[in-house]
């Protein structure tokens, strides 16, 4: 089911986001996974908008490690920093795949595309294997395109104001209601 109210939580960070102007760097924040060691891994991710209100849209590579830890555990964390308003966003969520995701494969330039079909993420380079000529006329969606929604359920801002830090949390379960806590 669709949800309908934009949690306040996302004016701020769209102001953040403002802030940022047209920096590429805006759109980058960090996502946080759990590997089958209980321990937590960490990598810099694009976002790739809104799916629902509270729910941001990630695409990644099928054969890489966060979707072998996400099978096992769907918890996630992302933390994004916007620098220049000095706000840091940390997002509690839970990871899914949108299984249906041509329409997502064909919003991508050419030259993205074309990093899909790459060899493995993650595996010792073979310098024997020349590097594949991409036919950018033929890029049809392969196997290892994946769409990711991650579903937020729990918002820490932190904002380094002055003279005294800015804290507030939101909980879906609490309809999003804001509450400031000590920084
Ligand atoms: C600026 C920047 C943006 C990136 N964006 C993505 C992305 O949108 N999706 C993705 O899977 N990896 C992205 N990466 C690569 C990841 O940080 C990571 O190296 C890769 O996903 C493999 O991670 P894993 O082995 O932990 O799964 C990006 C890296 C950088 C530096």
């Amino acid at each position: 089911m669709k949800e309908n109210k934009i949690p306040i939580w996302r004016q701020e960070l769209k102001a953040a986001r403002q802030k940022e102007g047209k920096l590429p760097s805006s759109r980058w924040f960090q996502l946080c996974t759990i590997n089958g060691n209980n321990e937590p891994r960490l990598r810099t991710v694009v976002f790739r908008g809104w799916q629902t209100e509270s729910s941001i849209l990630i695409f990644t590579d099928n054969r890489s490690e966060k979707i072998a830890h996400l099978k096992l555990n769907s918890n996630a964390e992302v933390l994004w920093l916007l620098f220049k308003s000095k706000s840091q966003f940390r997002f509690k969520g839970k990871m899914n795949e949108i299984k249906e995701n041509i329409k997502y494969w064909d919003t991508l330039s050419d030259r993205s595309k074309s990093t899909w079909f790459w060899q493995h993420p993650g595996k010792e380079i073979n310098n024997n294997i020349q590097p594949s000529q991409i036919i950018y006329s033929n890029l049809d969606k392969p196997e290892s395109f994946v769409v990711l929604e991650f579903k937020i359920y729990s918002v820490d801002l932190l904002k380094l104001v002055t003279p005294i830090h800015k804290r507030y949390v939101w909980n879906k379960e609490d309809n999003w209601k804001k509450v400031e806590i000590n920084p």
